[in-house]
């Protein structure tokens, strides 16, 4: 029997599954078809415990036309949320080389040279801005760099004003907006203004 969290992560991941797909639809992007050789990469910033990446593993996979093997990287400052999210994955029986978790400032994820700069994702889920603007403007700057030319950044956020700071930062960070939506299935939270994944955006680099 699954205990009460875990239906309840479930139905969250099925609701983010769902904004998701409504978003990727609505940006109109295209990937070229079986990629570019190698797995689709994701690389999860600022993941905390991860309770999202089978669900985006099968997001994208499907956006990226169906039969691709999946590599999902994530990263966070936290070493307690990393063990959680590795022992999830361990449990699901995936391997280091289908999901890998790194403690790392994410602010300074570009000095992590052996991750490579071709993600085809970059992703925050309920990015954070207003804690510390420097340090997430620095995080959605090097979430940009990790990707590769036709790359999406992905983000949600808890809040409307904070998802609205978020995107100007990313703006002037490079990246162009192509999609901004709210989530009408958000699951309120006990702070005023604040549901899950409540927004969801989806920016490609500038040409
Ligand atoms: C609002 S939580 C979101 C966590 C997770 N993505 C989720 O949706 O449950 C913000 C996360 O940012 C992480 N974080 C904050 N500053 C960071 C940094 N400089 N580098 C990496 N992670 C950071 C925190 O440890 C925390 O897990």
């Amino acid at each position: 029997m699954p205990t009460e969290l875990e239906t309840l992560y479930r139905a969250e991941n099925a609701a983010l599954d769902r904004l998701l797909r409504g978003a990727l639809r609505q940006s109109g992007a295209r990937w070229p078809e079986g990629g570019l050789g190698g797995p689709l990469q994701i690389l999860d910033l600022a993941c905390g415990t991860c309770r999202e990446a089978s669900t985006l593993v099968e997001v994208f996979r499907d956006f990226a036309g169906g039969d691709r093997d999946v590599r999902l990287v994530g990263a966070d400052i936290r070493d307690r949320e990393l063990e959680e999210a590795a022992a999830r994955a361990r449990a699901a029986g995936r391997s280091r080389d289908q999901f890998e978790f790194l403690t790392e400032n994410c602010a300074q994820i570009g000095r992590h040279r052996e991750l490579g700069r071709d993600f085809d994702v970059a992703f925050m889920r309920h990015q954070n801005y207003w804690n510390d603007p420097a340090v997430w403007q620095r995080i959605f700057e090097q979430g940009l760099e990790k990707l590769r030319d036709d790359g999406l950044l992905v983000m949600t956020s808890y809040f409307d004003r904070e998802h609205g700071l978020a995107l100007e930062a990313l703006e002037r960070a490079g990246a162009e907006l192509v999609v901004s939506a709210s989530n009408e299935a958000s699951r309120r939270l006990e702070a005023p203004g604040k549901s899950v994944d409540r927004h969801v955006a989806v920016f490609r680099k500038k040409r």
